[in-house]
């Protein structure tokens, strides 16, 4: 097992930051390189006390020995990057793929002064968009053309693969969720690129036959933030009462919250090509599995849950989260091997 990638199963916000970073302490990665759209993603990791968040930066700064990429496919906000990059002390470990696409004053500009992008698609605002139909029109910056990200750049596939040839571990760290995919999501309620395993290995430059696992992250109860369908979403006085509120980390609006949706975890999980599922959240699922590292102390209602899940995912669940903190985590993933 050398190349992983993880991805969100629903709409984003699944927790992957938090599913990295643990992984990153456990399987000591050489690299941790992402891919995904660009900083319209929002990823939060708490380590003891401290609670951090990144838009730019692999969620899996966390962990000290890793390099920190990003890759040619994701779209790079020069401002964003240097701000993350200083306020984390990252720098020296934080590589730009010189080929990435740059996010300009005049995209951010454009993607909240589009009605249709800002207010019935409900984006980010973070220029994400409009980057990327600029780059698709070929008339976009990419980072080599960018004097400040100068110090940054990186040939990222080279790098990964000199890691790889010496039976490194490297991850390729996903953001956004596989619904709001530009190919298998809500169309038009969907972000400016799929989303799914396979781009987030492009993303990389990494082929598809290099690629030992596939992680996709799901929350026990989805959450959307944004315009769109929705099936199994429920009311805000249902999850209120419940003790769910979450609040987007990039825009802060409230994201809506839904009930398990195993037709969605099937379907992700096939175009995902998961090999591996990890559930977020079990600790809404029964209050009494907070903090649990242990699958033998998980409460019935929980393994319950967690048997359905299975069996709607078509694949192992090898990562239990029990609660925010990067160590409230159920690691059975050596038991399945
Ligand atoms: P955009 O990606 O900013 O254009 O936004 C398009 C849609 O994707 C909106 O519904 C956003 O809320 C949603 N979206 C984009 N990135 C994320 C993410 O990282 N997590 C959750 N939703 C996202
Ligand atoms: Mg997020």
């Amino acid at each position: 097992m050398s190349c992983t990638i993880i991805v969100g199963g629903f709409f984003g916000d699944e927790g992957k930051g938090k599913i990295v970073a643990h992984i990153a302490f456990k399987d000591k990665p050489v690299i941790i390189s992402r891919g995904g759209v660009g900083p319209n993603a929002g990823h939060t990791v708490q380590v003891g006390d401290q609670e951090y968040s990144v838009r730019m930066v692999p969620s899996g700064f966390v962990y000290k020995d890793a390099k920190l990429c990003i890759g040619s496919g994701v779209l790079v906000d020069p401002r964003v990057l240097k701000y993350e990059v200083d306020k984390l002390g990252v720098k020296g470990r934080v590589f730009v793929d010189k080929r990435c696409g740059i996010i300009t004053e005049d995209h951010i500009a454009r993607d909240k002064g589009s009605d249709h992008l800002s207010k019935k698609i409900g984006s980010t605002g973070s220029g994400c968009g409009p980057a990327n139909a600029d780059r698709v029109m070929r008339v976009s910056p990419q980072a080599k053309d960018i004097p400040e990200l100068a110090e940054y750049l990186m040939d990222v596939p080279k790098a990964i693969d000199e890691e790889l040839k010496k039976d490194n571990i490297v991850l390729l760290e996903g953001t956004q969720g596989f619904g709001i995919s530009l190919y298998y999501g809500t169309y038009p309620f969907v972000t400016s690129k799929d989303t799914s395993a396979s781009q987030i290995a492009a993303d990389n430059g990494v082929g598809p036959t290099k690629i030992d696992d596939v992680v996709v992250v799901f929350k026990a109860y989805p959450t959307r933030v944004g315009e769109g369908p929705f099936s199994t979403e429920m009311s805000f006085a249902a999850s209120d009462a419940m003790g769910i509120k979450e609040f987007g980390t990039v825009t802060h609006r409230k994201r809506r919250v839904g009930g398990w949706d195993g037709d969605m975890a099937r379907y992700s999980a096939m175009i995902n090509g998961c090999t591996l599922a990890a559930i977020t959240g079990i600790d809404r699922v029964d209050k009494a599995c907070f903090g649990i590292t242990e699958y033998s102390k998980l409460t019935k209602k929980a393994r319950d849950f967690l048997k359905i899940a299975e069996e709607d995912i078509g694949c192992p669940i090898a990562l239990i989260s029990t609660g925010p903190e990067v160590s409230q985590i159920i690691d059975i993933r050596n038991e399945l091997a």
